[in-house]
């Protein structure tokens, strides 16, 4: 791998840590806060691209897993794979990989569709696999648990929004 790869890929990981300072915000009706982190998860995907973005967000859930406290409100350990934001963790790699493969596919889109395909990945396919593992690990009915999920629409909406600007600079940069 070349050094600018790992340099790049390194500048990722350290900025989706940074984002996870930013204290959570504990909901009442569901045991998942909402968070910034996940924004840098979609940053990765959109800067990188699919290969590197995927692997950078794996490192980075594998120094959670050990424990390291990367995750949003400086946690981290292996508990957390088992934990109601299990499903959440298990989709950012994957929401990376697929936010990057659609993005390299560039082309002159419009800020809309561009917008719209990281929502698609970003929000609504994270979301959902999120409630997926939340209704598992907490024996919530499956559609309680999607409804739940609305709470995190509107912030998320606005991280997209961000990722968005933020490729389309990058890009013509
Ligand atoms: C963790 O750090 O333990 C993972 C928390 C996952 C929170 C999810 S990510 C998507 C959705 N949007 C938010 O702001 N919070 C949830």
């Amino acid at each position: 791998m070349k050094t600018k790869t790992v340099a790049s890929m390194a500048m990722m990981i350290a900025v989706i840590i940074v984002l996870g300072f930013i204290p959570p915000i504990p909901l009442g009706i569901i045991p998942v806060p909402i968070i910034l982190q996940n924004m840098g998860i979609m940053l990765a995907g959109a800067l990188l691209g699919a290969k590197r973005g995927f692997l950078a967000v794996l490192i980075f859930l594998f120094l959670a897993a050990l424990g390291l406290p990367v995750l949003s409100g400086g946690h981290g350990n292996i508990a957390v794979f088992m934990g109601p934001s299990a499903g959440y963790l298990f989709a950012y790699p994957f929401a990376a990989g697929l936010i990057g493969f659609v993005t390299e596919k560039t082309g002159n889109r419009r800020f809309v569709v561009d917008y719209l395909l990281i929502w698609l990945i970003g929000v609504l396919f994270i979301d959902s696999l999120g409630a997926l593992g939340l209704s598992i690990q907490s024996h919530m009915p499956l559609d309680k648990a999607f409804w739940a999920n609305l709470v995190f629409i509107p912030g998320d909406s606005l991280k997209v929004l961000m990722v968005t600007l933020l490729y389309r600079r990058f890009k013509t940069a």
